[in-house]
């Protein structure tokens, strides 16, 4: 069994449709299983207390699920050409698993939503993949063999994604299948690396 970690933040909800679809990809995969997990906002004013449970949507990530993960989708909107906030702030304490190489061998790939086509989408995917190399994963991508990507402006062959235009989440058939095309990318190289030495 490979367990898929899709860790996702996401304000008003595109981010997590695309996780959505990512988890609807990895579970199609047999032997694989999708946790949605999310990550608590943070502010640049003094730090509020973050209640421990969200008052809705997914629970947040815990560092166990985070360092125990088969593989792992990483998904953030888009803020000033980069993830945004939360997911950085997250990222920021994963030290220890940095340090033990949890994760290292294992496959991650990564999706975003952004308002305008020029914004910093795949600058943010690109960021998004930064840590994951930190962390040694293997990085999972999508290929222009699927004519998908030929036909849409969210996502590309650095991972899926929406092009929002500012308007409320609205994922088109080419963006959903990318993200399921991810999740089921992950899901599978997860299953096939089971067992075997880590790289
Ligand atoms: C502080 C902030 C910065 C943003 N920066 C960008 C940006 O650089 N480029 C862009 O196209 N959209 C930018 N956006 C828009 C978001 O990327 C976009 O609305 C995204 O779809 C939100 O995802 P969500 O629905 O998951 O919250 C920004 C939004 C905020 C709040």
């Amino acid at each position: 069994m490979a367990n898929i970690l899709i860790l996702y933040y996401s304000r008003n909800g595109s981010t997590l449709e695309l996780a959505r679809q990512v988890c609807r990809g990895v579970e199609s995969v047999a032997g694989a299983s999708a946790l949605l997990r999310t990550v608590p906002p943070v502010t640049s004013a003094v730090q509020p207390p973050i209640e421990a449970v969200p008052a809705e949507g997914p629970p947040y990530v815990t560092p166990e699920e985070w360092a125990s993960a088969d593989g792992i989708a990483l998904g953030s909107p888009t803020r000033f050409g980069t993830m945004a906030a939360p997911m950085k702030y997250f990222l920021d304490g994963t030290s220890a698993s940095w340090v033990s190489g949890a994760l290292v061998g294992r496959p991650g790939g990564v999706f975003t939503s952004t308002s305008t086509p020029h914004g910093g989408h795949e600058a943010t995917l690109l960021s998004l993949i930064v840590p994951l190399l930190h962390h040694g994963m293997l990085i999972v991508g999508i290929p222009f063999t699927d004519a998908s990507l030929s036909r849409t402006h969210g996502g590309g062959p650095y991972g899926a994604g929406v092009v929002t235009n500012g308007q409320a989440p609205a994922l088109g058939e080419h963006e959903k299948h990318l993200a399921q095309v991810l999740g089921r990318r992950i899901a599978t190289a997860a299953l096939r690396l089971q067992g075997e030495p880590r790289v």
